[in-house]
């Protein structure tokens, strides 16, 4: 996919210490099948010929590490690449990385780095909807669990018993995925706009009373949060070697 009229750019936020994963290096440095993970984000996003720029927000300590990392790995050429310090949130975060995006860019993805394996179709889908006319597009899958909505009981020690306030549907619910694509000055206004502790983007967009519309996910664009999700990313990457030597 290429388009002349459109300059897109995508922000990877890599800023978060990912205590979920246990102790050790910042999530995002973590080794998946010897390559770190933000390797895997960046080529990621790479991979779309419709990227033209990726700016990498390292933790707020971390920048000249992983400019090293980064240099260290085979980038593609024709992508731009470049990291800035990140902030004490995610929201802060992505809105330094959007901070440091030169004029010109059109349509921002913001994609965690905790989801390296993201298929480069669903990133071109997620550009092309934005392209489209849409000001803000989020992969999405249905969910396989059903959800339940809990009145999380004050200071209460973990594994203390929850209450139950609601069952929503969940043929209307969607589990989102990033990247999340956004018209440039949509995003921008919204992270001007929306002070509240977010943990998506297009929720700010949502916010600001701005249409936000779904496109089909892909399973493999999962969020490693949790030990087993290493061995899960780890099998993804060993089967993508042996059927297509990826
Ligand atoms: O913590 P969570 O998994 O929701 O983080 C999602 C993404 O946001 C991760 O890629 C993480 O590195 C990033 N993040 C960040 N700055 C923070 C916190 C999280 O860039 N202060």
């Amino acid at each position: 996919m290429s388009d002349a009229t459109t300059r897109t750019a995508a922000v990877i936020p890599a800023a978060g210490r990912g205590v979920r994963l246990g102790p050790g290096a910042p999530k995002a440095l973590r080794a998946l099948n010897g390559t770190p993970m933000l390797i895997h984000a960046v080529r990621a996003m790479a991979a779309s010929r419709a990227v033209s720029l990726v700016v990498v927000v390292a933790p707020p300590d971390g920048a000249a590490e992983v400019k090293t990392l980064l240099a260290d790995h085979a980038l593609p050429e024709r992508t731009d690449i470049l990291v800035v310090p990140g902030g004490a949130t995610r929201q802060e975060s992505v809105k330094l990385g959007l901070d440091a995006l030169p004029p010109g860019v059109d349509i921002v993805l913001v994609h965690d780095a905790a989801r390296p394996l993201v298929p480069v179709d669903t990133v071109d889908g997620v550009i092309e909807a934005v392209r489209d006319g849409a000001v803000a597009v989020v992969p999405a899958l249905p969910l396989a669990d059903t959800v339940k909505e809990v009145a999380p009981v004050q200071d209460a020690a973990p594994g203390t018993p929850e209450p139950v306030v609601a069952t929503p549907e969940r043929s209307r619910l969607r589990a989102v995925q990033t990247p999340q694509g956004f018209d440039h000055d949509t995003l921008v206004r919204a992270h001007r706009t929306v002070t509240d502790d977010v943990t998506d983007d297009a929720s700010m967009v949502e916010q600001l009373g701005l249409p936000v519309v779904l496109v089909p996910g892909h399973e493999e664009a999962f969020k490693v949060t949790r030990p087993l999700d290493l061995v899960l990313a780890e099998a993804v990457l060993a089967r993508r070697r042996a059927t297509d030597g990826f």
